[in-house]
């Protein structure tokens, strides 16, 4: 029997590197997703991936690809000598830095095998799974990607530094938030940025220590303007995560073009999302009409843009 499989992308709207060093973020899946089928093979394990991907995405991507499928072999404890397995990965995700899609893909290679192999699997087996394929991919992944991958919805998320069970709660929004997502077209390595965030962090650690507490207030801020629908407040909040994101050095000069180009035709803050130096941004929108203006101006600089909610229920 073949066994299918799918898995959210995501945005982080506040924390990306702060939250691999124990700090709170907040994330969101969106309905974009990848989907896997698992079926037998002729000879090891043969991949397809046939998801629609920036250029150089995957070619960027190949060895933490790799590492990801060994390490989830492992997991299901699966010798591809012996049993032979033909993965094919497909999707409406757009495989780009930033919008969790080796988390997505992690997600949904493990629900295949669940139902492959019939291990009937339940989402926390699933997120364990996954995790592990990020580990492999990533070096030390704060497990946000993979939990909103395989839990969808908006979530606050704290890594628990110990190995014990991460903090995370669902949020609900008085509204949703409207996003542009754009693209730099850059895609970059997230175990490479993430060690030279740990290195710039060695190097000053007193820096780090007084942008770690100026973020921690952020993150407080945020979380209440989030549920109050205080959008102007998140918008500004928004603006300051990317300035502490700027001094720990995971910004470029495209993700900061979008930003001015978004806040100049009307976003209320704008930042990157996810890995950085490259990957996508998100800017947030006061409605519909400025959401569509936002959009169009960034595409007229050459980046690609598209527009969503977040903080609905996604569906599958
Ligand atoms: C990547 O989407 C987000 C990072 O914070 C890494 C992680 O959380 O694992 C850069």
């Amino acid at each position: 029997m073949a066994g299918k499989g799918f898995g959210y992308g995501k945005v982080i709207l506040f924390g990306e590197h702060f939250i691999v060093y124990g700090l709170p973020g907040i994330a969101s899946a969106i309905s974009d997703h990848t989907i896997a089928i698992v079926e037998p093979g002729t000879k090891g394990l043969e991949f397809i991936d046939n998801r629609p991907a920036v250029e150089g995405y995957k070619e960027t991507k190949k060895a933490e690809i790799e590492r990801q499928m060994k390490a989830l072999a492992k997991h299901f404890k699966i010798n591809p000598e012996k049993t032979p397995l033909k993965i094919t990965l497909s999707g409406n995700l757009k495989a780009a830095s930033g919008v969790g899609a080796s988390a997505a893909l992690a997600t949904s290679i493990a629900r295949a095998l669940s139902q492959h192999f019939g291990l009937g699997m339940g989402d926390e087996q699933i997120n364990e799974a996954a995790y592990e394929a990020e580990e492999a991919g990533s070096g030390t992944p704060s497990g946000i990607d993979n939990t909103c991958s395989t839990f969808g919805g908006m979530i606050s998320f704290r890594k628990n530094l110990e190995g014990g069970k991460n903090e995370i709660s669902q949020l609900k929004l008085k509204e949703p938030l409207k996003i542009v997502v754009a693209s730099t077209g850059i895609s970059q390595e997230t175990k490479k940025v993430v060690e030279g965030v740990k290195k710039e962090k060695e190097k000053n650690p007193e820096k780090f220590s007084k942008i770690f507490r100026e973020y921690e207030h952020v993150y407080g801020e945020a979380l209440t303007a989030m549920e109050k629908g205080d959008i102007q407040k998140v918008g500004k909040l928004m603006s300051h995560n990317q300035k502490l994101l700027e001094e720990i050095g995971v910004s470029c000069p495209e993700i900061e073009e979008i930003i001015s180009t978004a806040k100049s035709h009307g976003a209320l803050g704008a930042k990157l999302t996810g890995t950085g130096r490259g990957g996508l941004v998100i800017s947030l929108a006061g409605t519909a009409e400025a959401q569509e203006k936002i959009m169009e101006a960034v595409r007229n600089k050459g980046f690609e843009a598209t527009k969503t909610e977040l903080g609905k229920k996604v569906k599958d």
